[in-house]
């Protein structure tokens, strides 16, 4: 408990995104919005808050996310419930609640929102975090999976990242991966009390997340140990081969890694990461890959399916590293008002103005002509807006060109409309950039 008046600071692994942060990730969503309906997906909202039972079945209930990372509680009529860690099982849950598979061709969603996982935290890693995600359900030809990738790389692209990398496997299905998992039993047996301790747990529970171990003095066994690749049934194998040779007629460069399988139960066939060398240790800015079973996992009827899920707090972070994007638009005018009796007139223009989706700021004081332009320049407004008793007399007010220092007198009624025009044109070099918002 929290001593009275001690300060109450935020979760550990949680964070404020500050307003000088937030335009870098509106940019990041809004750029991902627009590639995303280019592609013919539309956005899907599912709850923060699911049954245990989802992810435990979906993600699998002996993946660490399951066993170590949800938050879980018991609500007091609902039973168990856990904030989401993830949003595919919520998406699949979502696509047979609503039967969105009564709806003609395949049923292409995207979502954006936190998710949830206890995690030590670190750079890039939080336990509230946000995705940008995307599944596509009904289909499982190769050309889906070449499409997606293809969307993402353009994503990419879009937001200026050049230093990032494609790396794609195949995890095989339910006739191919027992089998291989044998195999892979059978070799980790004779290597295993080698291995860390983690993965002698790991080979017994979900020997496939061997593969995955980071740690250094493991490596070289690993790389030993048969690969899943090698192992698929001629349908997977068909598959895949059908994906990258689609990925290079796209032109998306890509990297075959066969130890790469993911931390989640559902996935079937394809599965991809992209990781970035702008990154740290948490080098995966997003992954995926197929999940064909899972719609029947969850009750539903088949429905092949495929998506990823951006990490949003690490592209925001590769962005900021690449500083592709432009600074944010600062606002268009400042309105400042001298004496009480030109506070009406400046807070209808100010009103008007902002009807007119000109951004606008105006003091909440009457204020010196010297401290009003100090805030108009502090604020780096395009114009500001001057309004003295003299002005509202003669209904003409001042306009002046922050950039340029050039002030004309404008009527009242014109004030919107001659901004409107001035803001078509670029600022002058020397100005700061300023727009409509
Ligand atoms: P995931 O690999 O668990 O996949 O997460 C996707 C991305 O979310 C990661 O590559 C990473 O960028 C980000 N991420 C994960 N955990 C954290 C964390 N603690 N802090 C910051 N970022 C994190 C999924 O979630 C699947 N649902 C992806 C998917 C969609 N597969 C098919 N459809």
């Amino acid at each position: 408990m929290s001593k009275k008046n001690e300060l109450i600071q935020s979760v550990k692994g949680t964070r404020d995104l500050l307003p000088a942060d937030t335009p870098l990730w509106q940019r990041v969503e809004d750029e991902a919005r627009k590639v995303f309906e280019a592609y013919n997906y539309r956005e899907i909202r599912t709850p923060v808050l699911e049954q245990t039972a989802l992810f435990a079945r979906s993600v699998g209930s002996d993946t660490d996310i399951v066993t170590k990372e949800m938050y879980t509680f018991d609500d007091r009529d609902s039973g168990s419930l856990t904030l989401r860690p993830e949003a595919t099982a919520s998406v699949v849950r979502a696509y047979i609640e609503h039967s969105l598979y009564n709806e003609p061709g395949i049923q292409k969603l995207y979502y954006f929102g936190p998710m949830f996982r206890r995690e030590r935290p670190q750079k890039g890693r939080y336990r509230q975090f946000y995705q940008i995600g995307a599944e596509v359900l009904g289909g499982d030809h190769p050309a889906i999976d070449a499409e997606v990738l293809e969307m993402l790389a353009l994503l990419l692209e879009r937001l200026g990242l050049k230093e990032f990398k494609l790396l794609v496997n195949s995890v095989g299905c339910s006739k191919c991966r027992p089998e291989y998992l044998k195999v892979l039993r059978k070799s980790l047996d004779e290597v295993k009390s080698r291995l860390c301790e983690d993965c002698q747990r790991r080979s017994n529970t979900n020997p496939l997340r061997v593969l995955d171990c980071k740690i250094e003095a493991d490596q070289p066994i690993i790389e030993g140990l048969p690969k899943i690749i090698d192992h698929l049934c001629p349908e997977c194998r068909q598959h895949f081969d059908a994906v990258t040779m689609e990925l290079k007629q796209r032109g998306v460069e890509f990297e075959v890694v066969p130890r790469l399988v993911r931390g989640l139960d559902y996935y079937t066939r394809t599965t991809f990461e992209i990781t970035s060398g702008l990154l740290g240790a948490q080098n995966a800015v997003l992954g995926g890959g197929r999940y064909d079973g899972l719609s029947e996992m969850l009750g539903g009827p088949p429905a092949p399916g495929i998506g990823f899920a951006i990490g949003q707090d690490r592209l925001v972070l590769t962005v900021e590293a690449a500083s592709s994007l432009k600074p944010a638009q600062p606002l268009a005018a400042y309105i400042a008002w001298m004496g009480e009796a030109t506070r009406e007139a400046a807070t209808m223009l100010a009103r008007e103005l902002r009807r007119e989706r000109i951004g606008t700021e105006i003091s909440y004081h009457p204020i010196k002509l010297r401290k009003a332009m100090g805030a108009a320049s502090k604020l780096q407004v395009r114009y500001a807006i001057i309004i003295g008793e003299q002005e509202v007399e003669s209904g003409n007010y001042q306009v002046k060109d922050m950039g340029t220092g050039e002030q004309q007198s404008v009527s009242a009624g014109e004030i919107a409309g001659f901004l409107k025009e001035k803001l078509r044109e670029p600022a002058p070099a020397a100005s700061p950039v300023a727009g409509q918002q």
